[in-house]
């Protein structure tokens, strides 16, 4: 890797650092550090992300499909409920979220800033006047980053700082100079959170607008005791989160179905006929409609790809199955059926392996249901846009145009999958969108980038009514 020292800076430059770094009584060095470090914040997390350990990495690839990564700022306060905000940090994360914790002064006699950064994949922050973090990030740096800010475990104690507008502590003060949406997972014992200054502080804080999770009744950690106090479960306060991060999506409050993969019909118990489709485009459609803020459910195929983070996902193998499914997930307001439907199955599939027995077995196929046409046809309970794909080698928009008719589907993406495009299994694609008003073509464009202009040009749709 190149070096570069400070003597190579033109002097011009040199001069601007050294009373830049003087004036924040930093070394020339350590004044190059925080530029870069806030240089690359600014540009995006992508570069920093490739520094992280495996893990988090692949878990990150996961979700690389969602539009632009939502942030979670995690306040973990003092109370025995922190250790539970440990698998928060993961529960976030599995929902594509990228998580940045806080732990006030209580919270780390519960648990180690070391184990929340290490979960995080950065450090965790604890001070307000602790130099390296305010000139790193600061704490309005931190406020503002977040696209939303959950506090779990809220303590009796934050939650009152809260409603007097108190900022003693990195943790109020953030709380204090954020405008973002902010989440509160309340737990305490049961009589703190019946004392009439805290549910005080509670009323204040929800006619704020600030939201809350929880608390659930149950036993304390004190043994003896149980009632209303309980922090929620990890699982429960990420899909709060999730929810309230998509409440600000173009697609908020619409339900997508999607299909997505190969099906794959059995000849036997070992044996299956299928296709060569990834899954790729269908997953990317189903993760770009969640990140639009739509509730999706992706039915799937056997495919070599992690689910989708926010999406329900209904593994199946073969087109019976997949129609069965789409049909049990109705009513959707959006159906795409991206999934590449095996249009046959063998008449009978064998219950034993089909031995070799001289000349090889002749095989009598029978028509598998065709799903989009089957959903596209529906009298009742008919999605309110439904859209195809057409995989064409050859006269490609003429095929789709008689697709479209013949399905009775309202749009038709059109690709050319003949060998030479490499669409099939491929990153990339090239669409025709075909709906009764014309044709649309799109530049060649990754899967995901695919995703994200069929979600937006979906939500246009829906909005002026032109579908
Ligand atoms: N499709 C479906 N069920 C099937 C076959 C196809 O839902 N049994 C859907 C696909 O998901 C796609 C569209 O129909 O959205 C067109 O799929 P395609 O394979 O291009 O067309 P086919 O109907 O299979 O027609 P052909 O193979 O003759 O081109």
């Amino acid at each position: 890797m190149a070096s570069l020292t400070v003597r190579q800076l033109d002097d011009r430059l040199k001069k601007l650092l050294r009373l830049r770094a003087a004036r924040h009584g930093r070394s020339m060095e350590d004044e190059i550090r925080v530029i870069l470090k806030a240089a690359a914040d600014d540009a995006g997390r992508d570069g920093l992300d490739r520094d992280e350990p495996p893990a988090r990495a692949a878990r990150q690839r996961a979700s690389s499909v969602v539009a632009e990564q939502k942030r979670v700022l995690l306040i973990i306060g003092g109370g025995i409920a922190a250790y539970k905000s440990l698998d928060l940090i993961r529960r976030l994360q599995d929902r594509g979220f990228a998580v940045r914790v806080i732990l006030t002064a209580a919270a780390q006699h519960f648990v180690t800033p070391l184990a929340a950064g290490a979960l995080a994949g950065e450090r965790a922050f604890t001070d307000l006047f602790d130099p390296q973090s305010e000139f790193d990030v600061g704490h309005i740096r931190l406020a503002r980053d977040a696209d939303l800010i959950v506090v779990a475990p809220a303590t009796a104690d934050l939650m009152a700082k809260m409603a007097a507008g108190l900022a003693d502590d990195l943790a109020s003060a953030v709380l204090l100079a954020t405008g973002k949406p902010m989440l509160l997972a309340p737990a305490m014992n049961p009589q703190m959170f019946a004392a009439k200054a805290t549910q005080r502080n509670l009323a204040r804080l929800t006619a704020d607008g600030v939201q809350l999770i929880g608390p659930n009744a149950g036993e304390m950690a004190e043994r003896s005791e149980a009632g209303l106090g309980r922090m929620a479960e990890p699982l429960e306060i990420a899909a709060a989160a999730d929810a309230l991060l998509r409440g600000a999506g173009v697609l908020a409050g619409m339900r997508f179905l999607v299909t997505s993969g190969p099906t794959a019909e059995p000849l036997d118990p070992v044996r299956v006929l299928a296709n060569r489709s990834s899954g790729k485009q269908g997953h990317a459609i189903a993760a770009a409609a969640a990140a639009a803020g739509a509730e999706v459910v992706l039915v799937s195929g056997p495919v070599n790809l992690p689910d989708p983070p926010g999406v329900e996902v209904v593994h199946i193998e073969t087109a019976r199955q997949m129609l069965a499914a789409v049909e049990k997930a109705l009513p959707a307001d959006v159906a795409v059926f991206a999934a590449a439907v095996a249009d046959w199955r063998p008449q009978e599939a064998s219950q034993n392996k089909i031995k070799k027995h001289g000349k090889p077995p002749s095989i009598a196929l029978v028509e598998n249901p065709d799903i989009l046409s089957t959903i596209a046809h529906r009298k009742s309970g008919r999605p309110k846009l439904v859209v195809g794909f057409a995989a064409e080698t050859d006269n490609v928009i003429a095929n789709a145009k008689a697709k479209l008719l013949k399905k009775g589907c309202d749009w038709i993406l059109a690709n050319d999958v003949s060998p030479a495009t490499g669409i099939m299994g491929g990153d990339a694609n090239t669409i025709h969108l075909v709906t009764a008003a014309g044709v649309e073509d799109w530049p060649p464009q990754s899967k995901d980038a695919v995703a994200h202009a069929l979600v937006e040009r979906i939500a246009v749709a829906l909005k002026d009514g032109t579908t």
